[in-house]
């Protein structure tokens, strides 16, 4: 397995372009789901979590064709020859539960293993299937998989979701499009990735209002068309570059980045004494001053501060000047790069869903193992600022959703190098 190498000390300085968002493209290519003419997806970034929906989607009969180097992905799902979700793709990513919704809402029957994914915590679909349930959907569980059928198709129906989820109001949304009446959906998350899916269902003709608010209301449609559409900006990468400069000192742009995709998370950076400002191009963000000052953080769900950011906040709160509040309210297990972080000389105090971190002068850097996709990423923000060289193992986290990560930092002046693994 590949290994990541940071030496630490570099201040950053230059230029990073931000890819389209992984967990935008991981719910828009499911949409082809949906109808039987093309889906083309632009400013696609390039990821193994990607590969792996194509895959899935493939094993369902769909015509997958990455172009332009994996920029543009051409979608075509002119007729479902499977509909049997298998174990062996869905438990590599929970995000193939996407695939449910809209499979079922066109074929009136969807067969769809329960996911996998990250470790962060129990991660459970009931929210999906409640909602599916609403749209007169018949579900049963049975050997691991969720039998979902619909006889004379979905109905449009009410869902009020007891809490926030990202998927589960990605799944009922897709479902809705095509099911017979009106739906509204309550409490719906409002992430810039919901928003990014109705924008593109409306393009393949779905009649949609309210997206980006609590209340989503969808009036079915017989059928719906082809698009084209571009992927949203990856808003976590995004944040996770605009803080390598405030570890590390320098001054960063990220191309392509929009204060209104990380708006409470800018807010905390102005907090900490980091610069961010509006460029022609995209963000700039500069730390000049000193180390950063403490800051307290609570996640939410958006427009709140995103559970993606919170480990690699962490790691710029590690050297911060005073003692900083970490609050994770989205998974309960979300503090696996504490003992990490630990390691390399920071001071962590985890009780429950709260961490305590007590700012150091110096990391120092040490071998450390990559547990999840942002917990990975954390690591290797720590290691540029860390004294000495910090090695990052297991990173097929990294990968998962970060297009060559090494390539970007190096680009401005980061000492970091890929090391293959066996
Ligand atoms: C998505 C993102 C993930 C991000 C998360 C929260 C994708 C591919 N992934 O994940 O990166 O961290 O949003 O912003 O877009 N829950 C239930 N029952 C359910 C569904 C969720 O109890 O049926 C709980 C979860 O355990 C969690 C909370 O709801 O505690 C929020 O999860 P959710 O918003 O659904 O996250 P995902 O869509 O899985």
């Amino acid at each position: 397995m590949d290994s990541i190498i940071v030496t630490g000390g570099n201040a950053l300085n230059g230029t990073i372009p931000i890819a389209g968002a992984k967990n935008a493209c991981l719910t828009l290519m499911p949409a082809t789901l949906l109808s039987e003419e093309p889906l083309t997806l632009t400013n696609a970034p390039r990821l193994s979590d990607i590969k792996t929906m194509q895959l899935l989607l493939e094993s369902l009969g769909s015509e997958v064709t990455a172009l332009n180097d994996g920029k543009v992905l051409a979608l075509s799902s002119g007729t479902i020859t499977n509909h049997v979700a298998d174990y062996d793709i869905v438990r590599k990513m929970r995000a193939s539960i996407l695939v449910l919704g809209p499979m079922l809402a066109r074929e009136g029957h969807a067969v769809v293993s329960l996911p996998g994914g990250c470790a962060i915590g129990a991660r459970p679909v009931d929210l999906h299937l409640k909602a599916l349930e609403a749209l007169g959907a018949e579900l049963e569980l049975r050997d691991g998989y969720v039998h979902a059928t619909a006889r004379s198709g979905l109905k449009g129906g009410r869902i009020t979701f007891p809490m926030v989820s990202v998927g589960a109001t990605e799944n009922a949304l897709m479902a809705a499009t095509l099911a017979r009446g009106t739906t509204v959906i309550e409490n719906a998350a409002c992430e810039p990735e919901i928003t990014d899916l109705a924008h593109c269902l409306q393009r393949m003709g779905a009649q949609i209002e309210g997206e980006g608010t609590p209340t989503i209301t969808i009036q079915g449609v017989d059928r719906l068309s082809g698009a084209t559409h571009p992927v949203v900006t990856d808003r976590i990468e995004l944040g996770t570059y605009m803080l390598a400069p405030a570890i590390t000192g320098g001054e960063v742009t990220l191309e392509g980045g929009r204060l209104e995709l990380v708006s409470a998370f800018a807010e905390k950076l102005d907090e900490a004494g980091i610069a961010v400002e509006t460029v022609e191009n995209g963000l700039k963000v500069s730390r000049r001053n000193g180390p950063a000052r403490a800051v307290d953080v609570r996640t939410a769900p958006f427009p709140g501060f995103p559970t993606d950011l919170q480990a690699q906040m962490m790691a710029l709160l590690c050297t911060a000047d005073g003692v900083s509040v970490l609050e994770e309210t989205i998974f309960e297990n979300r503090f696996m790069h504490a003992p990490e972080l630990i390691r390399m000389g920071a001071q962590i105090d985890v009780q429950g869903g709260v961490a305590r971190v007590t700012g150091v002068e110096r990391l120092r850097g040490a071998q450390v193992m990559a547990t999840d996709l942002r917990a990975s990423v954390s690591l290797i923000l720590a290691g540029l600022a860390a004294e000495g060289e910090t090695q990052v193992n297991r990173v097929y986290h990294l990968d998962r959703g970060y297009e060559r990560v090494e390539e970007k930092l190096a680009a401005c002046g980061a000492a970091i190098r890929r090391v293959a693994g066996e």
